[in-house]
């Protein structure tokens, strides 16, 4: 049965970035600012939606390679992030494979307020070359992934609305650092979203970016993996909700088959039926490193 409580976990974590292939544009901007829906939680709150616009302002004007402006978060958002904390860092500890346990203590973040892009960029720039960059809103997915051919995450800065903290409709701060900049200070994770942008930068049909979008879908965001026994995630989407580490384990697994990945289907508004499970980290790595390179 869906609660209300399962409902919220169940779009905790959404990444529509990869799923509207159709419309490709090279051209692209990578700052069209997202318009909020009327049924988004902060639709009716005028002051989040000035600070949001306020934070797109400054992606905006952002330039890369200066120091990420730091933004304006309220002490409720403040309180949103100790939310997400205090579910995920229990439900990590239990499904999250050791490659990113070992990131996560390198960037060791503070359990009472958000951190700043800044500081995550430091950090993990030093660790894997790896830099983030704010964008106002969602951008293209050829855009997106073009860019980690560069070593560059194109990061959005604002945080989900604080009436529901675990419910966002669209990636938010959370999933960005969480999920994607803990994972870009492994240095063998930062590769493998290096080679996907290559991989991109190398396709020209619309069919054969699906066929990438779909792979990293699968692999960098919902990919999971055996650990002495334990199935464990390493895909960002799922290390960046609580409610996503406890339901992987009611998915369907089959055995990662990246050229069978390429080709699954997925709606990223729901939890996930079917995921691909690598025997071990190295076996996820060198497979996809390989598929990848070859592209
Ligand atoms: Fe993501």
């Amino acid at each position: 049965m869906i609660t209300d409580k399962t409902k919220q976990l169940l779009s905790d974590h959404v990444d529509m970035r990869l799923v509207a292939v159709e419309g490709d544009e090279p051209t692209a901007d990578r700052n069209s600012i997202v318009q909020l829906d009327p049924d988004h939680p902060g639709f009716r709150d005028q002051e989040y939606r000035q600070r949001r616009n306020q934070i797109a302002q400054l992606a905006l004007a952002y330039q890369p390679g200066q120091i990420i402006p730091d933004a304006p978060y309220t002490s409720d958002e403040h309180g949103v992030w100790q939310a997400i904390w205090t579910a995920l860092r229990p439900a990590q500890q239990q499904h999250a494979c050791a490659e990113y346990i070992s990131a996560l203590t390198r960037l060791s973040f503070a359990s009472d307020r958000i951190p700043q892009l800044r500081e995550v960029n430091e950090k993990v720039i030093a660790i894997s070359g790896f830099r983030l960059e704010p964008v106002a809103g969602l951008v293209q997915p050829r855009v997106f992934l073009e860019n980690l051919a560069d070593g560059v995450f194109l990061c959005t800065q604002y945080i989900r609305h604080h009436s529901t903290p675990l419910y966002t409709p669209e990636p938010d701060v959370v999933h960005e650092i969480v999920g994607h900049g803990v994972t870009l200070a492994s240095p063998r994770l930062a590769e493998l979203n290096r080679l996907f942008g290559k991989a991109v930068r190398r396709t020209k049909s619309t069919d054969a970016l699906e066929k990438l979008s779909r792979l990293y879908w699968f692999t960098i965001e919902v990919g999971v993996l055996r650990e002495d026994g334990m199935v464990k995630a390493f895909g960002t989407g799922l290390l960046s909700s609580a409610g996503e580490l406890e339901e992987m384990h009611d998915a369907e697994l089959r055995p990662l088959d990246v050229e069978a990945a390429t080709s699954q289907d997925y709606d990223p508004t729901h939890f996930q039926p079917v995921l691909f499970c690598a025997d071990s980290f190295d076996a996820m790595y060198q497979s996809l490193r390989e598929y990848l390179a070859h592209w």
